[in-house]
């Protein structure tokens, strides 16, 4: 089937909250294109391009890359999309990488469509990250290197500073809604899925 209908969603959430887990699922479900900002960046810092040098240190210690990197990384992500059939995963992040999204998304003739907000308790995040972590050591793949405890408690804290106000950002438009993201990733999958019909 063809999909000719913009589609736009945000996947918002602290880090660990499944945000990449249930974006990759419903973009294969609903013909979407994922947009994970922590993935194009994470590729570029094992690719070790000029931009994956520059973001490597940032990552590691769990702050956010500068609007501007990531404005002009999802400008050419969008450039002649046709239709815009999007789930964005980790991005915006700031009430100025929000604000420069809708001015793409104007230009495009594509409104947001919906937030799914993934709410889950703080230290199930933790325990999920650090598990993560300690799971790929074992089977001898790659570790993220924000993967630790005490980055994820700094990358929360940057979540709580800097991203939170976003909530209110899309609550105010009436794009929101909350998402209990704990349980199995099929009944958290279900939740999302009623809650965008
Ligand atoms: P990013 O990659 O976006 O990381 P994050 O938001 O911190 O999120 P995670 O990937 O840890 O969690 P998630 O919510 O996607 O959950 P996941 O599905 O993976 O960003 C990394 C870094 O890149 C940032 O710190 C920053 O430096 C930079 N960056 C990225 N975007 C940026 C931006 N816009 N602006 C500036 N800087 C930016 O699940 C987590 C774990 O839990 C997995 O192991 C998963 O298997 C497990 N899990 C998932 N669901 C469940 C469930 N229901 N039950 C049990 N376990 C589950």
């Amino acid at each position: 089937m063809t999909h000719t209908k913009n589609k736009v969603l945000i996947f918002l959430g602290p880090p660990g909250a499944g945000k990449g887990t249930q974006a990759q699922r419903l973009a294969q479900d609903e013909h979407l294109v994922q947009i994970s900002t922590g993935d194009i960046l994470r590729d570029h810092v094992r690719r070790d391009t000029e931009l994956g040098q520059q973001v490597k240190p940032l990552l590691d210690e769990g702050k956010l890359v500068p609007d501007p990197i990531l404005i002009a990384l999802i400008r050419d992500r969008l450039a002649d999309m046709e239709p815009v059939r999007v789930i964005f995963d980790g991005f915006p992040r700031t009430t100025a990488q929000a604000e420069a999204l809708d001015m793409l998304l104007e230009e495009l003739g594509a409104p947001v469509s919906a937030v799914p907000l993934l709410e889950v308790p703080d230290e199930v995040l933790i325990e999920r990250i650090v598990e993560r972590g300690r799971q790929a050591a074992e089977r001898g793949e790659a570790v993220r290197s924000d993967d630790t405890e005490e980055v994820a408690r700094k990358r929360q804290q940057i979540y709580r500073e800097q991203t939170q106000p976003l909530i209110d950002y899309y609550g105010a438009r009436g794009h929101l809604y909350h998402v209990d993201g704990v349980g199995t990733p099929d009944e958290v999958y279900r939740r999302i899925k009623a809650g965008l019909r």
